[in-house]
């Protein structure tokens, strides 16, 4: 709002006015404080700007002139972390291929378990088909898709009732299981299925889904490369009495009884359990022992888990991804 300037003053303006003087006071003054505040405003503008450019540098480059965000701030190469890799035993373990002693140079079953779930294990590899630790379902097939196991041996002290094989840690752990059974009073089990190629699961998923259809066969065998039997260190049992038994009639046999409490103390889980499909993507398979190692069994007893998903913490694969 404008005040009315009193009335002499009014006079005085109108007699410079006619004198025709090329810049009034009153004006000159206006502009000065006009020129002072584009000035200062430049300044606060233009501040920073100068202030950070005189940091980085003459560069030419703007970008160098901003100020840097927090997240483009440099990461300290000190904070990057081996956990139990750079323990010179686990890497020497690793390197003689001895995956039980990998396990015990970083602290036994349940700190390996525990490294690995935290990241604290950069060197271990879940999806190494030839380790005791690898980690096969639904949305993790072997890699490569046809992986075979270096070495494999017909079981010496339990019968292969289809001549199958299996890798020889796993051989002898299972010899060691069915001498335990034996000795315990459970009786003789047999070991119906050992490793299967990709092309043996091909024909066995393809019969499934003959017999069964494409879903229900998804639930009771796996496609090819998605299978641990692939792997060489995965077994299916039956109970022998007079003549052996199915696999069906397992869970209820004196044998299959003493495996679901047992196994763990020779290396074996068993993979699938009643009540955890919905990760493990198949059903209850009393009879489908894989082996750890005595190491991760025991971690995997103790910790009461019930699927390897859960257990190294990765996702239910109740599903294929296509
Ligand atoms: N029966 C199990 C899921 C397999 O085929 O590997
Ligand atoms: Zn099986």
């Amino acid at each position: 709002m404008t005040t009315p300037e009193p009335g002499p003053r009014r006079a005085a303006h109108a007699a410079a006015a006619a004198n025709a003087h090329p810049a009034p006071p009153r004006a000159s003054r206006t502009g000065l404080v006009v020129a002072v505040v584009f000035l200062l405003v430049v300044l606060l503008v233009a501040l920073p700007r100068i202030l950070s450019g005189a940091a980085s540098g003459p560069t030419g480059d703007d970008s160098a002139a901003r100020p840097p965000l927090a997240t483009s701030l440099p990461v300290p190469q000190f904070a990057v972390t081996e956990g139990v890799c750079g323990e010179d035993a686990v890497r020497a373990a690793l390197a003689a291929g001895d995956d039980e002693a990998v396990i015990v140079a970083a602290g036994g079953g349940e700190a390996f378990r525990a490294a690995v779930v935290s990241g604290a294990a950069p060197c271990i590899s879940l999806s190494d088909a030839s380790r005791r630790w690898v980690v096969v379902d639904k949305l993790r097939p072997l890699d490569p898709v046809d992986a075979e196991p270096s070495s494999l041996v017909v079981p010496a002290s339990v019968p292969s009732l289809n001549g199958g094989n299996l890798r020889q840690d796993a051989a002898d752990a299972l010899g060691a299981l069915a001498d335990g059974a034996r000795a315990a009073g459970a009786g003789e089990v047999a070991m119906l299925s050992g490793y299967r190629s990709y092309t043996t699961q091909r024909s066995t998923y393809a019969q499934h889904v003959g017999a069964d259809g494409q879903e229900l066969a998804d639930l009771e065998s796996a496609r090819p490369g998605y299978s641990e039997h692939q792997t060489g260190i995965t077994v299916d049992l039956v109970a022998c009495d007079d003549g052996c038994g199915d696999l069906d009639g397992f869970a209820a046999s004196s044998q299959g009884a003493w495996v679901a409490e047992h196994a763990w103390e020779y290396g074996f889980v068993i993979r699938y359990e009643a009540g955890a499909t919905d990760v493990t993507g198949y059903k209850a398979e009393p009879w489908h022992l894989r082996f750890l190692g005595p190491e991760l069994a025991r971690a995997y007893h103790d910790g009461s888990w019930h699927s390897l998903e859960e257990f190294f913490g990765l996702p239910a694969a109740p599903d294929y991804a296509d």
